[in-house]
This record gives structure tokens, sequence and C-alpha cells, in this order.
């Protein structure tokens, strides 16, 4: 699903992630965790295009980053969900819209779009909120909208930068047994996290960045 050869990225000539060649196989469930200011969310940038890297190579489902054309990122982007830490909810737009938004930018069917954003809200025990608008939400709420709405395309790859950010440990720990659903579920899941206790709770391999390199790549149990 991902391979990654020697790929580095500077920010004013500072590294941000140094040297890093990994692999992660379709259907699986990945931490990417390590210090602030590690790499971890520049590395998952780079997973989903948002930047190119300054060298090495990168392929995401098939696809060679590098030699993607501008006009094909968004056909690319169809394929990933990805759960930001600060949600990036649309205020103006209620629970349903913001998930049916990215369907009706791909101009799907009216009907469609109400049948999916109802499955994937349902999924998260949001289908009674469906009309309510996001800062009607509490923080969990809004981190499901967020997850539904990257749900709701039915992704072959999660990207999910510190997505217990804001929850508290019982919704920290919901979400994590979401994510390992979805992934039963044959969606290849990647989460980045400075939560050691949420890993511990939830053992998977778990990728150790430390100043923008892999230093340990290991299945995290508790010790
Ligand atoms: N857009 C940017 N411009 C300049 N420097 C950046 C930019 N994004 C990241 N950096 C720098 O790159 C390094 C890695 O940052 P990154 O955000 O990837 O770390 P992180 O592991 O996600 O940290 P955190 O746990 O705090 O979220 C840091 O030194 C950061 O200051
Ligand atoms: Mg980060």
């Amino acid at each position: 699903m991902i391979t990654c050869e020697h790929i580095t990225k500077s920010y004013n000539g500072r590294p941000a992630v140094r040297g890093i060649t990994t692999r992660v196989e379709r259907g699986e469930f990945v931490y990417l965790t390590g210090p602030s200011g590690a790499g971890k969310s520049t590395f998952l940038r780079l997973l989903y295009r948002a930047e190119l890297p300054d060298s090495g190579v990168i392929i995401v489902n098939g696809v060679d980053l590098a030699q993607l054309r501008r006009r094909d990122v968004a056909e690319f982007r169809r394929h990933l969900g990805v759960v930001f830490q600060d949600f990036k909810l649309l205020r103006r737009r209620t629970v349903a819209e913001n998930v049916t938004f990215v369907l009706s930018l791909l101009n799907f069917p009216e009907r469609e779009q109400q049948r999916r954003a109802y499955l994937v809200l349902k999924q998260m025990g949001l289908q009674h909120r469906m009309h309510a608008y996001p800062d009607e939400l509490s923080g969990g709420e809004q981190q499901r909208v967020a997850i539904a709405r990257a749900l709701v395309l039915q992704p072959d790859l999660i990207l999910a930068d510190e997505p217990s950010g804001n929850l508290d440990p019982e919704r920290s720990h919901e979400l994590l047994e979401l994510l390992k659903t979805i992934n039963y579920q044959g969606t290849t899941v990647v989460v980045a996290t400075h939560d050691r206790g949420l890993i511990e709770a939830h053992p998977a391999r778990t990728l150790f960045l430390d100043h923008g390199s892999v230093v340990a790549d290991a299945w995290v149990t508790t010790t």
C-alpha cells in the first residue's frame, strides 16, 4: 500500500524527514509515534501528496507520487481518507453536509450522497445529529464527524494525524476501537500519535520517528 525509499524533506534547510525507507502492506494497521517535531505530520503530508519530498521515492496505492500529474491528484486522493488533528469541519454546514461535501464535489447523485452519509454517520453513532452544526457538538462528536467524512468515499487507506488529540481517554479508546474495526474490514490505517498509553492499550506495529528518521519499527506491547 505504501512504499517509501530514502525520502527526505527540509524546510529552510532544516530536515524534517531524513531518509525514511519503509513499507506498509495492504490491510496493515500502523502507528507513527515520536516526540514533537519528529516529523510525523510531515511524513503524513508527504503520503497524501500535500507536499513533495526533496528526494526519494513514495508509492501510495500503486501511484508514484513524483510522477503524479497535478490534475490527477484529486483522483489519487479519492482513495484516501485523511483525518486532521483539528478536524477541519465546515462551521456553516450541518454534520450531514460536512460528510456529503466531498460527494457533491464529485457529482454523486443526491440520493446516493444521503444514503452514504447516513450509513457512515450511523457507524459513528451520530445518525441523530445529522442536522446539527459542528459548534453544537462535543469535541468527541466532532472528531467522529471528521472520521465519518474520511470514510464516506470508502477509502483504501486512512491517514489520521493525532486523531485522539482533542479527546478524553475514554473517547480516545473508542476511537481506536473504531479504527481497528475499519481496519478489520480491510482498510489500511496509519495513525500518528504521541500517546504511548493508547498504543499500549491497542497494540500494533509502530514506527518510531526521531529527528525525521525511523529509529525503530516494532510491535509495541505493554511493558
Ligand atoms: N510548513 C513548515 N514550515 C517550516 N517548518 C516546518 C513546517 N512543517 C514542519 N516543520 C518543521 O519540521 C519538523 C517536523 O515537524 P512535524 O510537524 O512533522 O513534527 P511532528 O512529529 O508532527 O510534531 P508534533 O508531535 O508536535 O505534531 C519540525 O522541526 C517543524 O518545525
Ligand atoms: Mg504533528
